[in-house]
């Protein structure tokens, strides 16, 4: 479709407005439910009637191809059967427990996240979700270490409950502060945007680990508990760090007695083409935090895989901390299910291919197209672009943590995505291509030209 005759953001969310049916669910949801992130009075969320695949539809049977993942959780894609027979098997057999007792779907799903995992990193202890898994793993280090201080990247999300919102780097914190004390910010690589003037990635690398090991100083090595860190960077830009970036963050880790905690709650469970991206570069942290993909999001689960070292310590301590449904059975078998669909469609190795194969080579090609795309980056399936009015000077095409009418060229482009049947993950000045690892090669290229026609819409804005 040419982009004369794309609607206005304001065009579009008429249509989808009108075309929607009225219903029970969409009334009780504007009246009563307080969406996350999200103002009540503003949010016009559509209502999902189904999924399946890589597509999701609403109410009045539109669809979307999905290249979200919904918050890049359904690596398996929507409805897999085989993941929802597991649930429905368990929840025939054993709904709930309280997490004193042991039961099949959790033993096996433990089991088979020790199987995966890096090194010797062999025990789980598991938690609702993401934020959880983060609040423990800073837990653990601090009773490792007997220290207190956390070290985290400034570019980082690690939840929302009050330890994981002190440890995010972004500014989803500011509204939390002051919040939990002993969290210390510091900067990653970033070779697009680099914070040390670096002019290609070796430096950006060994300036990146030297003003990590000038931060450990400042902040006296001694009192780290540890260094938290997401292996690839996802919602804050999808930042996959030099080669040798995360060896050094190991190495000092070593040198200092510091617990590396690899958060790989959106890069995990084969998102980056691995079992965890950290494999990768061969780098075995102590901890890894994991949710999302363990289990595609369809039960809420997260957890922690810790090192012997750390599990030593509770061995005949008891470990202070716990949650009623932690290792929840119905979660731990879509877990079990889930991994097997992994190993079955061979799904870790596909990441791997969609992106060498496929998006990479796309989107650099619609890059020459594109003058308002600066940078291509990514690895598996878990991409991003982003998106500038410059190439020359990289100024975004929207201003940092930008809102209203300053975000309006994003949201334009949003819009022009989901007109087109393309369900969109826009974050700041990027859209992150993050599709179910089991798209067929058909739809990802389909999604992949959408996404090529929908930026005239963003070239628009370019001043260069
Ligand atoms: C890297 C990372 N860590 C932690 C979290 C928090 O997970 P949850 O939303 O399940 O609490 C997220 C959520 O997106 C995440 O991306």
């Amino acid at each position: 479709m040419p982009d004369a005759t794309l609607d206005s953001v304001r065009g579009v969310a008429e249509t989808v407005a009108k075309s929607r049916k009225p219903s029970a669910a969409r009334d009780n949801d504007r009246r009563h439910v307080l969406h996350p992130w999200s103002s009540h009075g503003t949010l016009e969320p559509i209502v999902v009637a189904g999924s399946e695949g890589a597509c999701f539809w609403d109410e009045s049977g539109r669809r979307w191809l999905d290249f979200s993942s919904q918050l890049v959780n359904v690596n398996v894609g929507h409805q897999h059967p085989k993941l929802v027979a597991a649930i429905k098997a368990q929840a025939e057999t054993l709904c709930t427990l309280a997490p004193y007792h042991a039961n099949e779907a959790t033993s096996e799903a433990a089991r088979l996240i020790c199987e995966v995992a890096p090194g010797n990193l062999d025990r789980v202890f598991f938690t609702n979700g993401g934020a959880e898994a983060i609040e423990n793993a800073i837990r653990m280090a601090r009773l490792h270490t007997g220290r207190h201080k956390i070290l985290t990247t400034y570019r980082s999300y690690h939840g929302a409950t009050a330890g994981a919102i002190a440890a995010t780097g972004d500014p989803r914190r500011w509204a939390s502060e002051p919040g939990a004390p002993g969290f210390v910010k510091f900067w990653g690589p970033y070779p697009y945007r680099s914070a040390f003037h670096s002019t290609n990635t070796a430096e950006e690398c060994e300036r990146a680990l030297s003003h990590l090991a000038e931060t450990l100083a400042a902040e006296g090595a001694h009192t780290i508990a540890a260094i938290l860190l997401e292996t690839v960077v996802g919602a804050n830009g999808i930042l996959v760090p030099p080669d040798g970036y995360l060896q050094g963050v190991r190495s000092l880790c070593d040198e200092h007695g510091i617990v590396m905690i690899a958060d790989e709650v959106m890069c995990g469970f084969g998102r980056c083409g691995e079992w965890f991206a950290i494999d990768r570069w061969n780098v075995v942290p102590d901890l890894i935090t994991f949710a999302k993909g363990v289990n595609s999001g369809y039960v809420p689960l997260g957890g922690v895989v810790m090192s012997e070292a750390i599990s030593a310590g509770f061995t005949t301590r008891a470990y202070p901390g716990g949650l009623t449904y932690s290792g929840h059975p119905l979660a731990c078998a879509a877990a079990v299910a889930c991994i097997g669909i992994y190993r079955e469609e061979n799904l870790i190795a596909r990441a791997r291919s969609l992106g060498d194969e496929v998006i990479a080579p796309t989107l650099r090609a619609i890059q020459e197209r594109h003058p308002c795309i600066g940078d291509v980056r990514g690895l598996g399936t878990f991409w991003a672009i982003e998106l500038v009015r410059d190439r020359a000077t990289r100024e975004p095409l929207v201003p940092f943590n930008a809102s209203g009418a300053a975000e309006s060229p994003m949201q334009e482009f949003a819009a022009a995505c989901k007109r087109r049947g393309l369900w969109p993950f826009v974050v700041a000045n990027r859209l992150h291509i993050v599709p179910p690892l089991t798209i067929d090669e058909q739809s990802l290229r389909e999604g992949l030209s959408i996404i090529d026609e929908a930026l005239h819409v963003a070239d628009r804005h370019y001043a260069g």
